[in-house]
């Protein structure tokens, strides 16, 4: 049972990789590099090797192929079902930026939608049936009810944030379509996963988040100004309508957010038809997509975070005061109880982990 991981080089894909072949999937994966590195597969054998050592090669999953090529390439993602039999896809490949989407909107949306879109193509033409697509608690938009849920009504602020959502209606038409006349037992299975904030990095410290120039995120930010790489954080903004008045998120632990990937991969192809349909029902989704929340439920503050980190890694991490940041909401965290009722999954590591494993990662940087 071979699962394609697009973008598996990368921050998030690079921990479900970790967190597959300790479940024991077998992997391979796609990835042009834009915002990763060969290296990063690399480091997740080593990781794999270590976990031998210390726990046993249990029943360890293995890297079948790693294949350089842009999902935007049709003719070389095609290559990759021909040569695998592909049992489920992991869509994260993609760019991420907010508001590098804002500058350059067609950017973004060529890249985002051409890429779900081929990956929708090629699993029709080859019979794969589960997508795990790599969706985002920004499709929520101004929201001002908190704790989101599935259910909410879902607009976006951005170009990026579009992307994700008009993905999943791609990906909830193609589940909705007829079925295919020459293969009427062919299924198409979405399940869409609205990530929160996801931070942190692998307990090991081989792997982590790695932004290229001056990081957007707050973790990030604040691992290099604790590490002396910047001079200090810029708070977006202390008159908020919260606790100390700084925004407030669901930050969850890249780990966390690593495993629910896999509760997910393995309820959909476990599922009978009448699991899926009520999953779908559930996420009052059109058409057949089961979506799914994946954050802790907790919201934590900018200067939460930032006392967290000092004190966990007895650094300092100086601040300043700034204006607000364009498009920032006061407060967003997730309603996780529908991840946790039909996937048996839920957030375990807390913000210490996450600060903890961050400045790890940042120090050990490789
Ligand atoms: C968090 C808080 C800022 C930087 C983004 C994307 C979202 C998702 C997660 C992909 C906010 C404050 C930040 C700084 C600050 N990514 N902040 N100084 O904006 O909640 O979500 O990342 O799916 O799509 O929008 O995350 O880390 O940028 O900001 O004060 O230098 O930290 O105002 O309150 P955000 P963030």
């Amino acid at each position: 049972m071979n699962i394609l991981v697009t973008g598996g080089a990368g921050y998030i894909g690079s921990h479900t990789i970790v967190e597959l072949l300790g479940a024991g999937y077998d992997i391979v994966v796609m990835d042009n590099y834009s915002n990763s590195a060969p290296s990063v597969i690399d480091r997740i054998r080593r990781i794999m090797e270590e976990e031998k050592q210390t726990a046993g090669a249990g029943n360890q999953g293995r890297i079948i192929d790693v294949v350089e090529g842009d999902v935007c390439d049709k003719a070389a993602l095609r290559r990759v079902f021909e040569n695998n039999s592909i049992s489920a896809v992991i869509h994260f490949a993609g760019y991420k930026a907010v508001g590098e989407s804002v500058e350059k909107p067609l950017m973004y949306y060529r890249n985002n939608l051409e890429s779900t879109m081929n990956v929708a193509e090629c699993m029709k033409e080859f019979g794969t049936e589960y997508i795990i697509f790599s969706s985002s608690a920004t499709v929520y938009g101004m929201n001002n009810r908190v704790p989101f849920v599935e259910t909410m009504p879902v607009s976006c602020t951005n170009p990026y944030g579009w992307t994700k959502l008009m993905s999943e209606q791609i990906l909830r038409d193609m589940a909705a379509g007829a079925p295919d006349k020459e293969r009427p037992d062919y299924r198409f299975r979405p399940v869409l996963l609205r990530y929160f904030n996801p931070v942190g990095a692998h307990r090991s410290g081989m792997i982590g988040e790695n932004p290229k120039g001056i990081p957007n995120n707050l973790m990030p930010y604040i691992q290099q100004v604790a590490a002396g790489i910047r001079e200090k954080l810029t708070v977006f903004g202390d008159d908020y309508d919260t606790p100390d008045g700084t925004g407030v998120r669901d930050y969850i632990h890249v780990t966390d957010l690593a495993k629910g990937h896999v509760k997910a991969l393995t309820w959909a192809l476990s599922a009978d038809d009448s699991q899926w349909e009520a999953a779908c029902e559930a996420a009052s989704s059109s058409g057949g997509a089961a979506v799914f929340n994946l954050g802790t439920g907790r919201g934590t503050s900018v200067l939460e975070l930032v006392t967290a980190f000092a004190d966990v890694n007895s650094v300092p991490v100086p601040y300043v005061i700034g204006p607000r940041r364009a498009g920032d909401i006061a407060t967003c965290y997730a309603d996780a109880s529908r991840a946790k009722e039909i996937l048996g999954w839920e957030a375990e590591l807390g913000i210490e982990d996450m600060c903890r494993d961050s400045w790890r990662w940042q120090r050990l940087d490789f």
